[in-house]
C-alpha cells in the first residue's frame, strides 16, 4: 500500500482509524493503530465521563482526561497520533485548544463544519487541521472561509459517504444512490 502525507507527516501504512467515542477509541486503540503505521484517533466525546474522578467541573475533567489520554498514547507509541473533536461537542473550543497545546500530530473535526479551526493554532503549533465532509459543497465552504479569514487550508480533508457509521446526515434512501457513493463524492471534493 502506499503512503501519503498530511502536511509533512507521512502516514506509512494509509489507514486513519475514526475517532469513536464515548471510550471507544482511547489511547489503547489509538496507539495500536499508530504503531502499525496508520493514524491513531482518540475521541474527546464524553472524555470527562471516563475520568469521573478528576478534579473540577465536567469541563475541566474533560481537559484533563484528554491530556491524559495524549500522554498515555505518547509512552504506548512513537508514531502519528491524532484527536477527533466533534463540532457539536458543547466543549469543542477546550478539546481542539488543548490537543493543540498538547502538540497532537493531527485534529478531526466533522459533525458540524469546523469553520474556526484554524483560530486555534498558534505560532508555535505544530498540529495538522483536517475537516471530515461528506459533500463537495461542504469541503467548498471550509475550504473558502478558511483561506479568507485565516490565510490556510486544510492540511488533509476526510471524505465520508453514507455507508461511514458517522454524524453525515444522508437519507435512507441515499445510501444506496450512487452518486452519493464514495466513488462518486472523492472526485467532486477533489476537484
Ligand atoms: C461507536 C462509534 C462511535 C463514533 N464516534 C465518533 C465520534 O466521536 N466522532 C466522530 O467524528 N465520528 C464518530 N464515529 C464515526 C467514525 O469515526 C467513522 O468516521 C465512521 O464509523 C466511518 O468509518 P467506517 O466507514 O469505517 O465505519 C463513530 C462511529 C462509531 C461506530
Amino acid at each position: 500500500m502506499k503512503s501519503f502525507f498530511i502536511g509533512n507527516i507521512e502516514i506509512k501504512t494509509p489507514v486513519i482509524q475514526g475517532g469513536m467515542g464515548v471510550g471507544i477509541s482511547l489511547s489503547g486503540l489509538a496507539s495500536a493503530v499508530a504503531n502499525e503505521g496508520g493514524v491513531g484517533v482518540i475521541s474527546c466525546a464524553g472524555l470527562g465521563l471516563l475520568y469521573p474522578k478528576g478534579k473540577g467541573s465536567y469541563p475541566e475533567k474533560c481537559i484533563s482526561g484528554l491530556r491524559e489520554e495524549i500522554h498515555k498514547a505518547r509512552t504506548k507509541t512513537e508514531g502519528i497520533i491524532g484527536v477527533n473533536v466533534m463540532v457539536a461537542l458543547s466543549n469543542y473550543a477546550d478539546m481542539v485548544r488543548t490537543a493543540i497545546e498538547e502538540k497532537i500530530d493531527v485534529v478531526f473535526s466533522g459533525a458540524g463544519l469546523p469553520l474556526d479551526l484554524p483560530s486555534y493554532l498558534t505560532p508555535e503549533s505544530v498540529t495538522k487541521l483536517v475537516p471530515i465532509v461528506s459533500s463537495s459543497r461542504a469541503a467548498k465552504v471550509i475550504c473558502d472561509k478558511w483561506q479568507k479569514n485565516y490565510n490556510y487550508l486544510p492540511d488533509a480533508i476526510v471524505v465520508e459517504g453514507p455507508k461511514a457509521g458517522g454524524h453525515l446526515g444522508f437519507k435512507k434512501e441515499q445510501i444506496q444512490d450512487q452518486h452519493y457513493a464514495l466513488e462518486a463524492l472523492i472526485p467532486e471534493v477533489v476537484m
